[in-house]
């Protein structure tokens, strides 16, 4: 059975006031946690230090939500894997549809960022979805192959075994529109076989694909009693302690059944 991973994407929320009082809740949340599931929150860059300062021995991981594709030098602005490896972080957000829609980052510059978040160690959480529009005009698993190919190029199968894969319908995120548990189990279910494809059932098998997309309290227990979910990439829910413990009950529930 694969575990189950619930992370939060507080995208840009919370300063290192706010940051602190979340975590400090979460972590007298989790007292009475038996476990069952992994957990893993993404604030802000300015925020990490604090949050792993108050994060102490509770089980969360740290994670960023972004990160540059060189290791260093004169590039303005950006900060690098070994840089988020130094603060504590073990996860970073790759690909975010905000970040392919805003900031212009395309499957091959995501590739790139992978890669070095690969060799400093950090686990990258690759996004991948389609919009409304592709959804509407069939083309869903076709976009959804070119992301994941594009995304995985040139990785190898212990590499790949090595990442988590996060499938975000664009237009259920923040629009508190999620996928039904069935559309979103068929795109995770394709996603594994066209990594079986380009692995090995074995890897594809352990491959954690997370769900993101207007999960929250109500709905995640469905989502997740799914095969093929692994766990959960929550936005405006992970930025409420008792929302984002709900989903965090409801992925270990699942694991447990
Ligand atoms: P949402 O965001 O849960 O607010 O829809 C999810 C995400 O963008 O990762």
């Amino acid at each position: 059975m694969r575990k189950k991973i619930i992370a939060g994407n507080w995208k840009m929320n919370k300063d290192i006031h706010g940051t602190a009082t979340l975590i400090q809740e979460l972590r007298d949340r989790l007292k009475d946690f038996r476990g069952g599931a992994e957990i893993v929150v993404c604030p802000p860059f300015p925020s990490l230090v604090v949050a792993k300062t108050i994060i102490g021995d509770a089980p969360i991981r740290l994670g960023a939500q972004n990160m540059s594709h060189q290791d260093d030098g004169a590039y303005t602005g950006e900060v690098s894997a070994s840089m988020l490896a130094a603060v504590g972080c073990t996860c970073v957000i790759l690909g975010h549809s905000e970040r392919r829609q805003y900031f212009k980052e395309t499957n091959e510059l995501v590739n790139a960022k992978v890669k070095k978040a690969l060799a400093a160690g950090l686990t990258p959480i690759i996004c991948v979805g389609e919009t409304l529009e592709e959804r509407e005009s069939g083309v869903t698993d076709a976009i959804i192959t070119t992301q994941v190919r594009g995304v995985l190029h040139e990785l190898s199968s212990g590499e790949i075994e090595k990442v988590i894969l996060a499938y975000e319908p664009v237009w259920a995120i923040g629009t508190g529109k999620n996928a039904t548990p069935e559309q979103a189990n068929d795109v995770h279910r394709h996603i594994r076989k066209l990594v079986s494809q380009m692995t090995s059932w074995n890897v594809a098998e352990k491959l954690v694909i997370q769900y993101g997309g207007s999960m929250n309290a109500q709905n995640a227990a469905v989502l997740l009693a799914q095969p093929d979910i692994d766990g959960g990439l929550i936005g405006g829910a992970s930025l409420k302690s008792d929302a984002f413990m709900t989903i965090i009950q409801a992925a270990a529930e699942a694991v447990s059944q």
